[in-house]
């Protein structure tokens, strides 16, 4: 007997200590016992909450402290109300509540095996301040970003058009269309102008591109596209690269006639950032190869080199905006680490799977494959 008494007191001190409100009302309402941490979060007194109040002189005790809900965290009036219901009845999972002196409390109640029900309650105004915090930091970080998108947008687009003048004029200098100069060097300069000014319109592009993404502002344009068209004009832009460094680049088309549903524009940009890729880290005299392959349905891409490769620890980084690998920074050759960040998003845009394989001193291997439904046979299908 007094060891069962004993153990009571214990449960008792406990209750007193945890840091929860705690209280059990009986079958008809009346309050069987509570907490220290009940009568602090109400403001009751000890009187207040003895054992055989009902929860009604509880009720009519909160409207003189003030103890006013007004509302749950979706919001107030006769739907708050309905929530409260629902919750009631079923008394599953837990209530949160927001006071008029603006605190925040969450409650737990559960049915009691003989009738009755148990109370758990708990202050979380801190979480909840936290919580909004947290997401209006969210939104602004969302809104700066946004701003950032927009603002590298319009720069990149009032960049364009003096540039166009410059490369314009260069070739026109270069090409001494109105008369040779008086000195051999003013046509390498102009030249150099020239080349100047189209890396920087490449990259003012890419970085519009990015810019447009970002905004959300990605449309494909999508029409039937002639696969080896696109890739014969893209071996054409790079032919000159490629044929300084006497890089074999051979192409592989199966079926000859294959067709994707495609947007062109963004496809060929896609071809031409992996064919230059693999030009570019190549070494002397390499090759590579671009091979397309419509098999089961899918058509993949396959863009592959024998050049410098890419070190194991820079993979994760591959798709993100301006990185570049240790290797390729050691080569010292020209980029802005943003081709297959546009590469990726394009190739998500179209729902292709996009993966690289590359090792270091062996070369990389580049892969896209674009689901069945773009495959102009599937789509004749759907025509009728
Ligand atoms: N075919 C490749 N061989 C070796 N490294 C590559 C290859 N393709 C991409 N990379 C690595 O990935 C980086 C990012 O590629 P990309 O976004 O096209 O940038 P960029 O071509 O401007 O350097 C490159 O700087 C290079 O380090
Ligand atoms: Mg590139």
């Amino acid at each position: 007997m007094l060891e069962s008494y004993a153990l009571e007191d214990v449960f008792l001190d406990a209750l007193d200590n945890i840091s929860e409100a705690f209280v059990i009302y009986d079958k008809d309402g009346y309050l069987t016992t509570c907490n220290n941490k009940f009568r602090e979060l109400y403001g009751y007194s000890k009187e207040q909450t003895k054992a055989g109040v009902h929860y009604r002189e509880l009720g009519a005790l909160d409207m003189v402290l003030d103890n006013v809900v007004v509302g749950d965290e979706f919001g107030s009036g006769e739907e708050y109300l309905k929530r409260k219901n629902e919750y009631r009845k079923k008394l599953k999972g837990s209530f949160i509540v927001q006071m008029k002196d603006g605190r925040w409390l969450k409650t737990t109640d559960r049915r009691l095996s003989k009738g009755g029900f148990v109370s758990v309650q708990s202050d979380i105004t801190d979480l909840k301040r936290n919580e909004e915090l947290l997401i209006q930091a969210k939104e602004n970080a969302e809104l700066a970003n946004r701003a950032k998108s927009e603002f590298i947008a319009n720069m990149s687009h009032e960049l364009r058009t003096p540039l166009n003048a410059i490369i314009g004029f260069s070739s026109l200098l270069s090409a001494e269309v109105y008369g040779s100069h008086s000195d051999v060097r003013y046509q390498e300069y102009s030249a150099d102008v020239g080349n100047a000014g189209s890396h920087l319109l490449t990259l003012i592009n890419e970085l519009l591109d990015l810019a447009k993404i970002e905004t959300g502002d990605i449309q494909l344009d999508e029409t039937s596209t002639d696969i080896a068209q696109i890739t014969k004009s893209c071996q054409t832009m790079i032919a000159a690269r490629a044929m300084e460094r006497n890089i074999n680049v051979s192409t592989k088309i199966i079926p000859a006639d294959l067709s994707l549903l495609a947007d062109p524009i963004k496809l060929k940009q896609i071809l031409v950032n992996l064919v230059g890729n693999a030009v570019k880290f190549s070494h002397d005299g390499g090759r590579v190869e671009i091979e397309w392959l419509q098999q089961n349905g899918q058509v993949s891409l396959k863009v592959t080199d024998e050049g410098v490769g890419i070190e194991q620890e820079f993979l994760p980084h591959i798709y993100q905006p301006f990185r570049r690998s240790r290797i390729a920074q050691n080569l010292q050759c020209e980029g802005t680490g943003l081709g297959l960040t546009l590469v990726k998003r394009f190739s998500d845009a179209h729902e292709a799977n996009l993966s690289l394989e590359s090792k270091a001193n062996e070369g990389t291997t580049v892969t896209i494959i674009f689901p069945a439904y773009r495959t102009e046979k599937y789509a004749e299908e759907i025509a009728s």
